[in-house]
C-alpha cells in the first residue's frame, strides 16, 4: 500500500463510521501518518469529528445513508468504532469490492449482536464461556434462568455498555429484568441473553492485534492483560499489566487466538474474559479497540488506537508495554451543553498523571466526558494517582 497525500486524487482515505473518543484517538494516529480521515456520526462536532479533515452527521442504522455516503466518498478502508451501524450494507458493499471494511464485514455482524457471537464462540469454536440461553419473552426467559440458575445476566442481544443489562438474585426478578432490557435495547428486536453468573477472581481485556509482518504475513500479537473494573455494565477504572497465572495467560491468549482467527482480517480487537486461578471464560469480543484499553495511552509503546491504525494500513507493529499505568473515567456529573471543566491543572500535578478531555458536546450525568491516566512503579500507586487525577476534574454546567 503507498500513502498518498491527503486532500488530492491520490489520498489514502479512511472513513470511521463512529467518532467518539476512541475514533479520535484513531483519527489523531491515522492524521500522523498522513491518511486522509473522515469522521462519521449520529450527532455534530462528535469527538472524532474535530480532528479528522471532515465529517459527515448520517443514521449509521440506515441502510440507503450508508451505502450513499461510502459511494461518495469512496474510503479505501472504513472503520466502525461503535456496533450500531448497517453492517448487512457493509457486508454488500464488501462483496462489491467497492472498499475494505475493518476488520471484515462478518466480524461487524457477528459482534453486533450478543447471539451470532456467542454461538460462534461457544458452538462453533468451542470456547468456555458462561452458560446461556436466549429468549424472545418474557415466560422464556424466566424457564432459561430458572433452568440455568440464579444469580443471572439478563442482555439485549442488541446493546453496549451495560444499556438495558441487569443482574438477577431470584425468579422474582424476572420481570423487571425483562421490561428492562425491552425499554433500553438499541431495536424494537425483543431478544435477550442470559447467562449464569461466572464467579471470577478479576475480568481482563486481551488486546489483540492482527498485523502484518516486516515479511507480509499476518500475525497475531498481544498486549500485556488489561484488569478492569465494571460498575452496572460500564467501565469505570482500567489497568495494564493484570498479573495472572502463567496458565491462564496461556489460556486466556488460546481463547483470543481462536476467536480473532475466526473473526478474521486487520486490526485490533478486545477480547473480554473472566479468570479465577489457572480458568478462563470468554465473554465478548470487540473487533476494535476497547474502553478499558484508554490505558494504553499512558502504558505501551503505541496504545491500542496507534496498534489499530498501523495494523489496518498494513503495518507492522509493537505491542510492547512501556510502563505501568491506570486509567479512571471521569463522568459528566451534569446534564448540559457545551459544559467546562475546572482543577484541571490540579489534576494534572498528580505525579505520573496525564489526561484526555474529549470534547462531547453535550455532557450526561453518567456520560463518560474523559480519562485520567496516571503511570506508577507499582499498578496500585497507577491506580491511586489516577483516581486522584480524575477526582480534581469537575465538570461544571455552562
Ligand atoms: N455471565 C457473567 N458473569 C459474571 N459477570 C458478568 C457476566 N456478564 C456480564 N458480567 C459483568 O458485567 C460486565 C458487562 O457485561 P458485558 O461486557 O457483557 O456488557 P456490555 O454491555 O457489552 O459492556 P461493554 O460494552 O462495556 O463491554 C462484565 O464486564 C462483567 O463485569
Ligand atoms: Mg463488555
Amino acid at each position: 500500500m503507498r500513502f498518498g497525500t491527503p486532500l488530492t486524487p491520490a489520498s489514502t482515505k479512511v472513513m470511521l463510521l463512529g467518532s467518539g473518543e476512541l475514533g479520535k484517538e484513531v483519527a489523531i494516529e491515522l492524521q500522523r501518518l498522513g491518511v486522509e480521515t473522515i469522521a462519521v456520526d449520529r450527532y455534530e462536532n462528535a469527538p472524532a469529528m474535530q480532528v479528522a479533515h471532515r465529517s459527515h452527521v448520517i443514521d449509521m442504522t440506515d441502510d440507503a445513508a450508508l451505502r450513499a455516503l461510502i459511494d461518495a466518498e469512496k474510503p479505501d478502508l472504513v472503520v466502525p468504532e461503535i456496533e450500531a451501524i448497517a453492517t448487512d450494507t457493509l457486508a454488500e458493499i464488501e462483496a462489491e469490492g467497492l472498499t475494505t471494511i475493518i476488520p471484515t464485514a462478518r466480524a461487524t455482524q457477528l459482534t453486533m449482536d450478543r447471539e451470532g457471537i456467542r454461538r460462534l464462540a461457544a458452538e462453533e469454536l468451542d470456547l468456555p464461556t458462561s452458560p446461556y440461553a436466549f429468549a424472545s419473552s418474557e415466560a422464556e426467559l424466566q424457564e432459561a434462568a430458572d433452568r440455568i440458575g440464579y444469580p443471572v445476566f439478563v442482555k439485549p442481544v442488541m446493546s453496549s455498555s451495560g444499556k438495558g443489562q441487569s443482574k438477577v438474585d431470584a425468579a422474582a426478578g424476572i420481570p423487571a429484568a425483562w421490561d428492562y432490557a425491552l425499554a433500553s435495547g438499541r431495536t424494537k428486536k425483543t431478544r435477550v441473553i442470559v447467562e449464569g453468573a461466572v464467579d471470577f477472581d478479576f475480568e481482563i481485556t486481551l488486546l489483540t492485534v492482527r498485523a502484518k509482518s516486516p515479511e507480509g504475513e499476518t500475525l497475531t500479537q498481544f498486549c500485556e492483560p488489561v484488569g478492569h473494573r465494571q460498575e452496572n455494565g460500564d467501565y469505570v477504572e482500567s489497568w495494564q499489566p493484570q498479573p495472572m497465572t502463567e496458565p491462564a495467560r496461556e489460556a486466556a491468549q488460546d481463547v483470543a487466538q481462536k476467536v480473532t482467527d475466526a473473526l478474521g482480517g486487520l486490526g485490533l480487537f478486545g477480547v473480554e474474559l473472566f479468570v479465577k486461578g489457572d480458568r478462563v471464560w470468554f465473554s465478548e469480543v470487540s473487533p476494535r479497540p476497547h474502553d478499558t484499553g484508554l490505558v494504553t495511552l499512558i502504558t505501551q509503546r503505541q496504545s491500542e488506537f496507534a496498534l489499530h491504525a498501523r495494523a489496518i494500513l498494513g503495518l507492522p507493529v509493537d505491542v510492547g508495554l512501556r510502563q505501568y499505568g491506570a486509567s479512571a473515567v471521569i463522568y459528566g456529573g451534569v446534564d448540559a451543553k457545551g459544559i467546562a471543566f475546572e482543577g484541571v491543572a490540579d489534576a494534572l500535578g498528580v505525579p505520573g498523571s496525564d489526561l484526555r478531555l474529549f470534547g462531547k458536546p453535550e455532557s450526561y450525568e453518567r456520560r463518560r466526558m474523559g480519562v485520567a491516566l496516571a503511570r506508577g512503579e507499582t499498578i496500585e500507586v497507577a491506580r491511586e494517582r489516577a483516581r486522584e487525577t480524575a477526582s480534581k476534574v469537575r465538570p461544571v454546567s455552562p
